[in-house]
């Protein structure tokens, strides 16, 4: 048994539900989807005819939108709306770590899913399936489902947890091939009812179902055991540049082991995203919570080596550049907090950049997506200084070549596949000498930058 579903509607139109709902609509053209969102910009990049204005950058999504808007799927800004004529409605909200008050740096920041919450019961007149999308705390259905039963008005509401364990950048292959859906619920009317949606283009085999508690648990564990991950290896980092080991030599030795597996053993700058660090906030203030303190110790340690990592690279570039980068010109190549992405949520380029402008480095930043209206919102959220010394600091520019002119040095903060195909002999000879290179992602052959003369440094080497 399963409810019919003719309309959806997803509140929040970011990362998340935009992609998402995108490729929802697409598999499924019986169904009408609405997105909204309360900023009108957002959902006029949406809507833009031009699709290279889409407010997300994923590979392969302006063709999926192209496909699918117009037809079954409608960005908006009237929330009320898409509420009242939807049968089912994702809630796909920002949740950020709350910066004030109980859990201050630590605990999600839930106004933002509240005011969905309180809203879908103001509007709502007929029953409706709420799926939670976004990455909540465990135990948040619980608070949902009570601000949705006091209604009064007699609609039946059933809550359904249903993580999404896309990463950016390949979003759109993800969305498609899941390694698996879950579905957490008490109803199981309601749990078939959206397992059909998803039987449209997922085998049954990678369709799960588990209690609410267990699903918004799987998705806050995944995370941390992801980050838990990267956090390893790059302490082992640290190791082997003492050690004289090679810190990729050793993820390929360990990752042939079946029991451990190949990926997410690259050693990096540290990482970024806007969930990883977030969720794990959330694993530790949930067990403290309970008064686990071995536990939330063991999860917070994931931080605190991430944290280790951006600061020590930093620390790094100061040393190698004769302890001082006062007046000097270090180009950071990328700022987005991954490849293929325009991101730059809790990216480690600008942590590395705020110790170095702190040193009184100048920087210059090139990334192929992220613009500089971002890149100077990202340094003035730190409040370290004044946006009118984070401007006279920091430069954006659009050409990497031009970036590198007269650089004391230049950091890789960001995979982006194109800088390995640089004209790197033109780069060398139009910098400052010794010309440095500090590579935080691994990403470039030391061998061809040694022979043109380059000074390169490397995670982990
Ligand atoms: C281990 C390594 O697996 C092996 O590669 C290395 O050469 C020697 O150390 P071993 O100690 O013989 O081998 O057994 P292993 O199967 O790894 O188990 C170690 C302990 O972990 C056992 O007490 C086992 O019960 C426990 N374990 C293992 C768990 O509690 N949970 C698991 O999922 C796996
Ligand atoms: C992550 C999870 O992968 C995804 O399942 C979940 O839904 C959301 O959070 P995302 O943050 O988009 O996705 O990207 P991810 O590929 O996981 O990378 C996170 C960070 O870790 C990036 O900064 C990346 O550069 C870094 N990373 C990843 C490494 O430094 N080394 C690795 O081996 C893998
Ligand atoms: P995520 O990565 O989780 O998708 P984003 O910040 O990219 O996070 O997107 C969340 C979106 O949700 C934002 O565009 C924000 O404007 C929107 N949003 C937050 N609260 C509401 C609300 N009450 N009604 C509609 N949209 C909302």
């Amino acid at each position: 048994m399963s409810f019919n579903i003719k309309k959806i509607c997803c509140i929040g139109a970011g990362y998340v539900g935009g992609p998402t709902m995108s490729v929802v609509a697409q598999q499924c053209p019986h169904i009408q989807i609405t997105i909204v969102d309360v900023n009108v910009e957002r959902i006029a990049a949406w809507n833009d005819e031009n699709l290279d204005n889409l407010p997300v950058y994923e590979p392969g999504l302006t063709a999926i939108v192209a496909e699918a808007r117009g037809r079954n799927l409608f960005f908006s800004t009237d929330v009320d709306k898409a509420i009242d004529e939807a049968d089912m409605i994702f809630i796909s909200v920002n949740t950020p770590t709350k910066n004030y008050g109980k859990g201050k740096g630590m605990a999600a920041d839930l106004k933002y899913i509240e005011l969905c919450a309180r809203q879908i019961a103001s509007v709502a007149k007929t029953d409706k399936i709420i799926v939670e999308k976004s990455t909540l705390p465990v135990r948040t259905a619980a608070a949902l489902k009570s601000i949705l039963d006091h209604t009064g008005n007699g609609v039946n509401f059933h809550i359904l947890s249903n993580p999404e364990f896309l990463a950016e950048g390949t979003a759109i292959q993800d969305l498609l091939a899941p390694d698996r859906v879950l579905i957490g619920g008490e109803n199981q009317e309601a749990i078939d009812t959206l397992v059909k949606i998803y039987q449209n283009w997922v085998p049954d085999t990678n369709i799960l179902t588990t209690n609410l508690w267990s699903s918004e648990l799987s998705k806050l564990t995944a995370n941390a055991f992801l980050a838990q991950r990267v956090s390893s290896i790059n302490s082992i980092s640290e190791l082997c540049e003492k050690t004289g080991a090679n810190v990729d030599e050793v993820s390929k030795a360990i990752g042939m082991d079946t029991r451990i597996g190949s990926k997410f053993l690259k050693a990096s700058v540290g990482f970024g995203g806007s969930c990883f660090q977030k969720d794990i906030l959330n694993l530790v203030y949930i067990a403290r919570s309970y008064g686990l303190n071995e536990v939330a110790d063991y999860w917070d340690q994931v931080i605190i080596m991430n944290d280790h990592q951006k600061q020590r690279f930093a620390d790094n570039i100061i040393q190698t550049l004769y302890n001082t980068v006062s007046g000097k010109k270090i180009t950071f190549l990328g700022w987005a907090f991954k490849k293929d992405t325009n991101d730059t949520r809790e990216s480690a380029a600008i942590y590395v950049a705020d110790y170095l402008l702190s040193e009184q480095a100048e920087i210059t930043i090139y990334d192929p997506k992220v613009t500089a209206e971002r890149i100077y919102a990202d340094l003035d959220y730190l409040n370290t200084r004044s946006p009118e010394e984070n401007r006279a600091l920091v430069k954006v520019v659009n050409d990497p070549i031009q970036a590198c002119q007269d650089a004391h040095a230049i950091a890789v903060l960001t995979e982006w596949d194109e800088f390995k195909n640089y004209d790197w002999y033109t780069i060398k000879h139009q910098m400052k000498r010794p010309a440095f290179i500090f590579d935080g992602r691994k990403l470039l052959n030391r061998k061809y930058l040694e022979d043109l003369g380059f000074k390169y440094y490397a995670i982990g080497e």
